[in-house]
């Protein structure tokens, strides 16, 4: 059964893509002969320009758009791929988000411990909570000491 892993969020530089990159490489490395891909749903191609540096067809990167999303998630179930990342915009787009999540096992949000990011990530939480999607917040380039100053601003 394949798995669809997806990072979402409308605030850019949150660590989407940086995420898709890892876990691809996780789910790879974890396993001997898994088969992972990435889709890069951003028009940015910022994980396509990695898989294209990086030269190598494992994990398979190809660029995804709302008409091709089905197809391409079918082919991947087809072809009996372990895990496929779902790599989105960095925009306020939820008709993507909600297509996006329709077809996901879980969700991840990344966030950086920053006021501005909890509440820009306020809105997606709260249409994945109105259909009950499964989802996960990601600390992301966090360290203890900011985590501790945002904990004391928010206390
Ligand atoms: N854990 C981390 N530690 C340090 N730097 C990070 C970390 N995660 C991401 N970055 C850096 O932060 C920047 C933004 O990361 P990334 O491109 O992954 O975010 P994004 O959410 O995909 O952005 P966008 O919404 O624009 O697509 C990049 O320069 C990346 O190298
Ligand atoms: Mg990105």
């Amino acid at each position: 059964m394949t798995k669809v892993i997806s990072l979402v969020g409308q605030k850019g530089g949150s660590g989407k893509s940086t995420i898709a990159v890892h876990l691809a490489m996780e789910a790879l490395l974890k396993k001997e002969g898994s088969q992972v891909a990435i889709i890069d749903m951003d028009p940015q191609g910022s994980v396509l320009e990695w898989s294209r540096m990086r030269g190598d067809a494992n994990p398979v990167v190809v660029h995804g758009t709302p008409e091709t999303l089905n197809d391409i998630l079918g082919q991947a179930a087809d072809d009996g791929f372990d895990y496929v990342v779902l790599d989105t915009p960095g925009r306020r787009d939820s008709t993507l988000v909600e297509l996006v999540a329709a077809r996901s096992d879980l969700i991840l949000l990344p966030l950086r411990p920053s006021l501005f990011d909890v509440r820009a990530v306020a809105d997606t939480v709260r249409l994945l909570r109105s259909k009950a999607y499964k989802m996960r917040f990601l600390l992301s380039q966090s360290n203890r000491a900011i985590g501790t100053a945002c904990l004391t601003l928010w206390q």
